[in-house]
């Protein structure tokens, strides 16, 4: 793209402000930019002004949970079905490592945040103790893992894992690919500059996983390994089991598109997206749509019948995901603290939300498909999740949940 060419490309959509500089870049710099210019979406920033008003729903109704009652009771079969499945090498774990971790307010990566007291425990460690677990429960098979970055925190994630030597983990079974990046903008839609020369992007949303493994080249690998099940996690749960037999066992037996790990509320009105159908498809329905009678709503049991939140942990049946994969996944506006030069060319880390991001979603991945199996584990056990520095969901509250588990921090 040429310079003339981007400015009717940015004229189009209200972002001259984008060139301020550019006369004072040097040629590389401007190639850049163009570059950027040429790449990005300008489209989708209109939709700022959707921040905050939802999108629109079908019908909610109930969709029951596997509880632990009939877990513990089947936890034999379960297991040895899971075991079977992972030493077949069917299953592959997917950590999504490329969200910008905001709230916690670190400038690394999250997966290195060090959650230790008298010795080094850092989340990426958490994370690869865990998934060993599950390598030792079956016979010492080693499970793929797939490191989802971003542009942004790729080359720091890459290097701190290499330095410590992946966690014990084999490197050869790891497996790093970058997501897709999007646009951020004020709330009028205006891009951010991140730099003179550099339009501000972020990540675009947790959902763009498989497109992104698609574009970097790995379903072949994916073919190759005979790989059926894709367990996808986050990286904040400390406690997040991964590829646990079980939970394997359970979804492939089930014969479901998707196994989905939540957690009994704690209250009617927590804070959590909960599993259901939605128009008959599986959906999650988030805490602030849950409406008084859906609250009230008692299942046969006499139970909350919107009881189960989801704790973003999912295990994937990969043929029905490369069916998905054609679909276009809806676009979410997200608010967020985007750092930005201001009009001195000063770079501003704001501490309070200052624009809109655009993120995919997992949630729509979920309702893309036909059937999801709800399966309940033990909030105290498997859901320490850290989004915040301090208080609610944070690396104190973490860190009392590793010491309650018997993990020595
Ligand atoms: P969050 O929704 O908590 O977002 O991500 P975040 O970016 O990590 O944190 P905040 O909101 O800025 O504080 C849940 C999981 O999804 C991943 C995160 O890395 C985390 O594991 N994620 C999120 C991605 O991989 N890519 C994204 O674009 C967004």
């Amino acid at each position: 793209m040429n310079i003339e060419e981007a400015k009717v490309k940015l004229a189009k959509y209200g972002q001259e402000h984008v060139l301020k500089y550019y006369d004072e870049l040097d040629a590389a710099g401007q190639q850049a930019l163009l570059a950027q210019i040429e790449d990005t979406d300008f489209s989708i920033l209109k939709r700022c002004s959707e921040l905050g008003k939802g999108s629109e729903r079908g019908v909610f109704t109930p969709l029951a949970a596997m509880q632990r009652s009939e877990i513990t009771e089947r936890e034999a079969e379960f297991t040895a079905k899971g075991i079977e499945v992972i030493k077949a090498g069917k299953t592959a774990a997917v950590l999504l490592a490329g969200g910008m971790g905001t709230r916690l307010g670190s400038d690394n990566p999250k997966g290195m945040y060090d959650i230790g007291l008298t010795k080094h425990v850092y989340i990426f460690q958490r994370i690869i103790e865990n998934l060993l677990d599950s390598v030792k429960a079956a016979d010492g098979t080693y499970i793929r893992l797939f490191i989802m970055t971003s542009e942004k925190n790729n080359d720091a994630t890459v290097a701190f894992l290499k330095e410590h030597d992946f966690f014990g983990y084999p490197e050869d079974k790891v497996t790093f690919f970058k997501q897709e990046m999007a646009p951020a903008s004020d709330y009028e839609g205006k891009v951010y500059m991140e730099e003179k020369g550099r339009i501000s992007t972020s990540p675009n949303g947790n959902a763009g996983w498989f497109s992104s493994m698609i574009k970097a080249g790995l379903l072949p690998l994916i073919h190759e390994e005979g790989i059926e099940w894709l367990d996808i996690f986050s990286v904040d749960n400390v406690l997040q089991r991964i590829c646990d037999p079980a939970f394997v066992g359970a979804t492939v037996s089930s014969g479901v598109s998707v196994g989905a790990k939540v957690v009994r509320k704690a209250a009617p009105d927590e804070k959590v997206g909960v599993m259901c159908l939605e128009d008959g498809k599986p959906s999650i329905v988030e805490y602030y749509e849950l409406s008084g009678e859906m609250m009230d709503a008692k299942d046969e049991a006499g139970d909350p019948a919107y009881n189960y939140g989801v704790i973003l942990n999912y295990l994937f049946n990969e043929k029905e995901l490369e069916e998905i994969a054609q679909k276009e996944l809806p676009l979410h506006v997200v608010e967020k603290k985007i750092p930005y030069i201001d009009e001195n060319a000063q770079l501003i880390k704001p501490e309070k939300p200052n624009g809109c991001k655009f993120e995919q979603l997992v949630l729509d991945m979920i309702h893309m498909l036909d059937s999801c199996l709800p399966y309940e584990v033990v909030r105290e056990k498997e859901f320490a999740p850290i989004k915040n520095a301090t208080g609610v969901d944070s690396v104190e509250t973490a860190r009392e949940l590793c010491k309650l588990n018997g993990i020595e921090l």
